[in-house]
């Protein structure tokens, strides 16, 4: 038996005949700008689940461990369960995005050391940006729990820029999400793919990413197809 637990814009959550486990089924469609444009694109399925997929094994093999179990299809993962702690942690190593737009930083500036951000995740609220006094009054992690997401955060940056940079590869930023586990572990949990990361190629800042769908700067499908080649050893 199978239920859908949850549907969000990108995946779709299921309960499995295990308590402890989810099957998370990834969709065609793409979002920008809180669900304001939307588009289906066939395939993108697959390839988010597949990229998050070789990206989560990959993690596991450098010893950062997740919520991922195992590939079960081409567009589905097997999950721990967790109960997702309302938080988006993003990690940038090169100003782009939101940090343009809010502080005016020049595009492709190489930041001098990784800058860290809390997002609360609430639609209503527009996901706003939040420091860990806000986090505190919210009640929504513990000092100590935010202390554990920055260190995995960081340990995640370390290992993925090496990643990315021996594909050609820049890892400009990306976000996180972590859960709790049943025993009440922090578990770094959703998904980590071209959705979630922004990736440009390393010569000649190209975007891979959801920026081609989000600015139309070209793509998406193409995009993706070149991260999850490279991913799989393919030539630059
Ligand atoms: O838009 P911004 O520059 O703040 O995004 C920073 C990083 O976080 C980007 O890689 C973006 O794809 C990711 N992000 C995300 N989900 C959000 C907001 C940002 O995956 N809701």
């Amino acid at each position: 038996m199978s239920s859908c637990l949850y549907e969000g814009k990108a995946k779709r959550i299921y309960s499995t005949d295990d308590p402890d486990r989810f099957r998370i089924a990834y969709k065609d469609e793409a979002t920008a700008f809180d669900g304001e444009k939307k588009a289906q694109i066939e395939g993108k399925g697959k390839l988010n689940n597949e990229i998050s997929c070789l990206i989560f094994a990959r993690l596991k093999e450098a010893g950062v461990t997740s919520h991922w179990v195992k590939r079960l299809s081409e567009t589905e993962q097997l999950v721990e369960r967790v109960e997702i702690i309302p938080l988006e942690v993003v990690v940038r190593n090169i100003a782009a995005g939101s940090l343009v737009r809010h502080l005016g930083f020049e595009k492709g500036r190489v930041l001098n050391s990784p800058i860290f951000e809390w997002y609360y995740k609430d639609d209503d609220l527009g996901d706003p940006l939040i420091n860990e006094d806000h986090i505190r009054e919210l009640g929504v992690a513990s000092k100590q729990q935010c202390e554990q997401m920055r260190t995995q955060a960081i340990q995640v940056n370390q290992v993925l820029k090496e990643i990315f940079l021996s594909m050609g590869i820049t890892l400009v930023d990306f976000k996180l999400e972590f859960g709790l586990n049943s025993e009440g572990k922090i578990v770094l949990a959703d998904e980590i793919s071209p959705d979630t990361c922004r990736l440009w190629d390393k010569e000649t800042n190209e975007p891979f990413d959801k920026d081609l769908f989000r600015f139309q700067l070209g793509d998406l499908q193409t995009g993706y197809e070149e991260i999850y080649y490279r991913l799989q050893g393919g030539k630059q």
